[in-house]
């Protein structure tokens, strides 16, 4: 009942189209916030939901077990975008996480994991002792046993953070939840530098970062390479997926997942990955960042189409004010208006972005 009041009160989004999404009571708003950065080639797809239809009408499941054509072709486009030796396929972004803790102390024999202040990696046990926020992790204790957290941006702290016993460091090069925060360039090389030293793994949590920023990767705004990646989000366009990139094998049988890398993610994802590719939608992305000014506004953070206004109130009731003018956006932090629109949004859509958003500010 609970669930269901505090539901109601929720705008209730029936269908979208493009970068617009209409409620039960045919209103439509543009969104630009995308299900959290997830769709990225916009709502209801007329190429992808011809190949989701195809899809399911040919092969749902095949089982951890089995190859399957659609992973192969979501292997394939990947690798267009980025390099890596070993691939796993899950269900979600916490998911990618989990793998990639395990993998870091499988492949290091290590147990220390190292995380920022202020980090999001998700909700599940591991991701969750990775995540820095109290009110995510305070329920839950006891956590995970062997995670530390140093100051993020803080060069010193890196440099005196990892040691023979750090299986992994992880790090958002943008950090998403906490409010679009970039790492700065020296801090995110001092990671590389301090983990190769010590032969420790670099994990670069992605999950946020990737697709939207210019680039296929936000660290190669950075010239920083991890070992270890980790993708979900807006890479099957909606299809729940999760991905962790290793630069080493892991053995078959050593993690596993019952939907991981089905054929209808992988079809959505290899499918994703190609109109991106074929349109330029990801290099286009950094063309389309706006800078939004005002008297409220501390500054616009962030590359391309992941940005966070940063204002001098708590961000909530500007959200629901430009939800009543029709644009969709969340928060990121208390004084963070986040936008992580489709990539299909044109420049002249987002400078009525920034022009309704300046608007609403000023009132
Ligand atoms: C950087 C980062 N890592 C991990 C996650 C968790 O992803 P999911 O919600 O798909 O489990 C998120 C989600 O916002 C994220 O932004």
């Amino acid at each position: 009942m609970m669930e269901m009041s505090l539901y109601r009160k929720r705008l209730k989004l029936v269908r979208g189209h493009g970068v617009y999404v209409w409620d039960d009571e045919n209103r439509r708003y543009l969104d630009a916030i995308a299900g959290v950065g997830v769709a990225v080639l916009g709502h209801a797809h007329p190429e992808l939901a011809r190949a989701l239809c195809e899809q399911a009408q040919k092969l749902l499941v095949a089982g951890p077990m089995f190859h399957h054509e659609e992973k192969f072709a979501a292997l394939k486009e990947l690798h267009r975008f980025v390099d890596f030796e070993y691939a796993f396929f899950g269900n979600s972004g916490t998911e990618a996480v989990e793998a990639a803790l395990k993998f870091a102390r499988f492949y290091t024999k290590r147990k220390e994991i190292i995380a920022m202040s202020n980090a999001f990696h998700g909700r599940t046990f591991g991701a969750l002792s990775a995540t820095w926020k109290k009110k995510y992790r305070e329920d839950y204790e006891p956590l995970v046993p062997g995670f530390r957290h140093i100051p993020f941006n803080d060069v010193e702290a890196a440099k005196e953070s990892v040691s023979k016993n750090t299986a992994a460091v992880i790090v958002e090069p943008i950090q998403g939840e906490s409010g679009i925060i970039p790492a700065t360039r020296e801090f995110l090389r001092t990671l590389r530098d301090v983990t190769e030293d010590k032969g420790a793994l670099l994990i670069l949590d992605e999950i946020q970062s990737s697709l939207r920023t210019g680039k296929f990767l936000a660290s190669e705004h950075y010239g920083v390479k991890g070992d270890i990646i980790t993708l979900g989000k807006g890479l099957a366009n909606g299809v729940p997926i999760g991905v962790t990139l290793a630069n080493f094998d892991v053995p078959h049988g050593k993690h596993g997942s019952t939907f991981g890398g089905n054929p209808l993610a992988s079809r959505a994802m290899a499918e994703t990955l190609k109109i991106l590719r074929r349109e330029g939608l990801i290099e286009k992305a950094g063309e389309k960042r706006i800078e939004v000014r005002g008297e409220k506004v501390i500054e616009t953070r962030g590359m391309g189409l992941m940005l966070g206004i940063l204002i001098r109130e708590p961000a909530g009731k500007y959200v629901e004010a430009l939800q009543t003018r029709g644009l969709l956006v969340n928060t990121a932090g208390s004084r963070v208006i986040r936008l992580l629109p489709p990539l299909i949004i044109s420049k002249e859509q987002m400078m009525c972005i920034k022009q309704l958003l300046e608007e609403v500010l000023n009132d």
